[in-house]
């Protein structure tokens, strides 16, 4: 029987954390939650402990001051992976994933597969209520990415997906330096050098009715940087592995099999 944690960020998600717990907790699946909070002013950190004594599967991280949310992921992973779940999943905690969707990408590693990525933009996945702005930055984000990291994935800077630990403990979590959202995007690189099966699961993404979203100028920066800055580094190796997975695409092959290349190789 495997073990599986679902792991919920949070900076200032008072109103919207109760109601993804609840949804949660409804769904006919055995699983644990880890709720990672950055001391979020508004008291989130405190509300999530009050859930937690009323629930033995809900925990609670105290991140400490704001890092971001590539670190409170890293933090996040960690736990789970040190107590020995085998599946870990990364959501929102402010409705724009819904708890609905979770099933779909459990039943991808049910599958066989090692990454479920939940994607807005294959057929039948969809952003409702998402300002004009934010779609175009967001298809744009992604379409950069995708081309310059070479990403196997429509949507890449999304954060609903299902993980393995193996995967995870593959991609090297201690060296990750992402602070913002662009920690998506290097998550993924990651998972695709570390030669994770990868399925993408359509999903519905809904705008927040309440809170405010953290994305900022210095976040949408930061990816930018960074992706420019992988995309040079990792080009000669990129045409490397190009070369040995064409090798091998003739025979079945798990995706653990072999030598696994290291980052900063
Ligand atoms: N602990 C912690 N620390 N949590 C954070 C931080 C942080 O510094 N910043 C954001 N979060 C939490 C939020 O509380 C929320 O639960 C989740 O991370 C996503 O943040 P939002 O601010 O709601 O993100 P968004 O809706 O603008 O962006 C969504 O789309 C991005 C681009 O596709 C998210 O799904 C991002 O993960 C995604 O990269
Ligand atoms: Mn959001």
């Amino acid at each position: 029987m495997s073990r599986t944690l679902v792991i919920v960020p949070t900076y200032d998600e008072r109103e919207s954390l109760p109601v993804t717990l609840r949804q949660l907790l409804k769904l006919d699946r055995e699983f644990d939650i880890l709720v990672v909070d950055d001391d979020s002013p508004d008291g989130t950190g405190a509300l999530a402990e009050r859930h937690a004594t009323d629930s033995s599967r809900i925990h609670v991280l105290h991140h400490g001051a704001r890092r971001g949310l590539g670190a409170a992921y890293v933090a996040g992973f960690g736990w789970g992976l040190d107590r020995g779940y085998d599946r870990l999943v990364q959501m929102d905690a402010d409705g724009s994933h819904r708890p609905a969707d979770l099933p779909r990408l459990l039943d991808e590693l049910d599958a066989g597969h090692d990454l479920a990525v939940g994607s807005r933009w294959v057929p039948g996945g969809r952003v409702e209520n998402w300002p004009l702005a934010r779609r175009l930055l967001s298809r744009a984000g992604s379409a950069y990415a995708r081309l310059l990291l070479g990403l196997p994935v429509r949507d890449v800077t999304g954060g609903y997906r299902a993980f393995t630990a193996s995967v995870l403990h593959r991609v090297e979590l201690g060296s990750v330096t992402s602070r913002g959202y662009c920690f998506q995007i290097d998550l993924l690189r990651r998972a695709v050098r570390a030669q994770a099966d990868i399925a993408e699961v359509p999903i519905v993404f809904r705008q927040r009715t309440a809170g405010r979203s953290k994305m900022s100028s210095s976040i949408v920066a930061e990816a930018l940087v960074q992706v420019t800055r992988w995309a040079v580094r990792d080009r000669p190796r990129r045409r490397g592995l190009d070369r040995v997975s064409r090798r091998h695409t003739a025979t079945p092959r798990k995706a653990t099999a072999g030598r696994v290349p290291r980052l900063g190789e």
